[in-house]
């Protein structure tokens, strides 16, 4: 294992990625940010300057699980405050994990503008799954906005807009894409540059390319393809799987997957790959929208050749509402079955609708909006040591709900031990949402709509009956349909304060965001840096 130093250095500037000319913001002058490259074990320090003019900023690294450094996850309000404009900070954490990963600003929207890239990070265990491919290619599929995405927030977020998320202007492959022009009227004060063009991936001929797809969008599902190819789906969020092919893959906003790619169609043509925008999960239209955002796949030599309009192979049926891939086609490669439940949350999400809810997400009631100033991290860390301002007996619960904030829905799930934690996720809303832990990958036990089978649940599922529950797929970001629930399970063993959230940039901001503390006898004994502590009284 060795150390890797990144710098990333966050400004803001216009950009014209599909030619609409807009405000945005860059990575070390680039959208999207770099790719940022490891070997398990290494340690990555990151150095982030901002040098946004009036926001802080703070960048989470996905998927990570930041065992022993909580403080280093990236989440303004809950285990750090935000980098003030002009200062930097050093993110510093080893990687005990590998497969596909990103990192992106958890603060308030500000990914959606642009700040966010790949992470990748190998190891041996992956030995297997490399015999399957001869290539790595990275393919981030996005929604896009014209707008600056607090303008869009506001919007969203102003009275009687219940239910009307903001809709994408385009989508992005890979940082670009096409745009219409003439679909803006001469008086619509957009600058569009209209000699934009696609993003072309020039591949070799008879090779296998493991594509790495990342939905670094806001919003929209995609349903990924290659014309003329099939794909053989072999990681889903850092968990190998055996290989599955598939024609279309419905990828939703922060999942990953790796899907393998033979080149051994046709030498003489080249191939659209196209990522189609879910549009029936959106209750507005947008004026401008073309849903399908293409790129063009070449081996044949000549990259200027434009592939032909009908060559999709339609044959998997096509989504029907806002889901995943069924998770009983991809099994882990490597068998890994969930201990029995210790302890059980059930977490019921929805809409409020109301005199003054309008828009805004509630998680068992609770609307969460980010502290200022502190974290909770930080409140639990000086609560349960019982140091100078810290509230001990707001964090002296076991398995209850924090009391400390009313906006901050804290479920202490492990005073003294490891727990094993069932959450069953039920959402009483009508839109799909994909929820994201962090700090943990946690396994799909069951998903379904209507009334939870609690008589199953405690006789076969709590106690790991291997009949139910055995080598179930494990990742860290799974979409909720409408009016659903699903079953997950994670072992509580990494001490800190872990965001579960709906990754529509739109819906945290609404509040949809609950957390859960693990370890609090690890946690108690834990030194929150003096650089993360500052970063709260600057
Ligand atoms: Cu990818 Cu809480 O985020």
């Amino acid at each position: 294992p060795v150390t890797r130093h990144f710098d990333l250095i966050i400004s803001e500037g216009q950009g014209w990625p599909d030619g609409v000319v807009r405000d945005m913001l860059f990575i070390n002058g680039k959208f999207p940010g770099p790719l940022i490259e490891a070997n398990m074990g290494d340690r990555l320090v990151v150095n982030v300057t901002n040098q946004l003019t009036k926001n802080a900023t703070a960048i989470h690294w996905h998927g990570i699980f930041q065992n022993g450094t909580n403080w280093y996850d990236g989440t303004t309000g809950i285990t750090q405050c935000g980098i003030p404009p002009g200062k930097s900070f050093v993110y510093n954490f080893t990687v005990e994990q590998f497969g596909t990963y990103w990192y992106h600003s958890h603060y308030s929207t500000q990914y959606s503008d642009g700040i966010f890239g790949p992470l990748v990070i190998h190891a041996p265990e992956e030995a297997n799954a490399r015999n399957l491919y001869d290539h790595d290619q990275i393919v981030l599929v996005q929604d896009w906005y014209h707008d600056f995405s607090t303008v869009n927030l506001d919007t969203y977020l102003a009275p009687d807009n219940e239910n009307s998320e903001p809709v994408p202007d385009n989508g992005l492959i890979n940082g670009m894409a096409y745009f219409n022009c003439s679909l803006y009227g001469a008086d619509s004060g957009r600058i569009c540059y209209d000699n934009n063009t696609y993003s072309v991936l020039s591949l070799e001929a008879d090779k296998r390319y493991r594509l790495r797809l990342i939905n670094t969008g806001s919003f929209a599902e995609f349903e990924f393809s290659v014309d003329n190819h099939s794909l053989s789906v072999i990681e889903a969020d850092g968990v190998l799987v055996h290989p599955q092919s598939v024609h279309r893959l419905p990828i939703h906003v922060a999942q990953r997957y790796s899907a393998v790619l033979t080149t051994n169609a046709s030498h003489s043509t080249n191939y659209w790959l196209r990522a189609e925008m879910v549009t029936f999960c959106f209750t507005g239209t947008s004026p401008v929208l073309d849903p399908t955002t293409k790129a063009v796949i070449s081996y044949s030599g000549n990259a200027t050749i434009l592939p032909s309009e009908s060559s999709v192979d339609w044959s998997d049926p096509r989504l029907t509402i806002c889901q995943d891939l069924d998770e009983s086609k991809l099994v882990p490669a490597v068998e890994k079955s969930p201990p029995p439940a210790t302890t059980l949350w059930r977490i019921d999400f929805s809409f409020g609708i109301g005199d003054h809810q309008l828009d805004r997400a509630k998680v068992n009631g609770t609307i969460w909006s980010p502290l200022i100033n502190t974290t909770t991290l930080i409140s639990a860390v000086d609560g349960l040591s019982g140091k100078a301002n810290g509230n001990a007996s707001a964090w002296a619960v076991d398995g209850q709900v924090s009391s400390f904030s009313a906006d901050q829905f804290v479920v202490g799930v492990s005073a003294e031990a490891v727990e094993v934690v069932d959450i069953l996720l039920y959402s009483l809303d009508e839109g799909s949402h994909p929820f994201h832990l962090h700090g943990h990958q946690f396994w799909i036990l069951q998903k379904g709509s209507g009334p939870f089978d609690w008589g199953n649940y405690y006789t076969n599922i709590k106690p790991s009956d291997p009949r139910t529950v055995a080598n179930a797929l494990r990742r860290d970001t799974l979409t909720i349909e409408p009016y659903a629930w699903a079953l997950i399970r994670f072992v509580a063993d990494n001490p800190g304060l872990w965001a579960l959230h709906c990754h529509i940039t739109w819906h945290m901001e609404a509040g949809l965001l609950a957390q859960f503390m693990s370890r609090a006898d690890v946690l108690r004994t834990m030194e929150v840096p003096r650089d993360v502590r500052a970063l709260c009284s600057s």
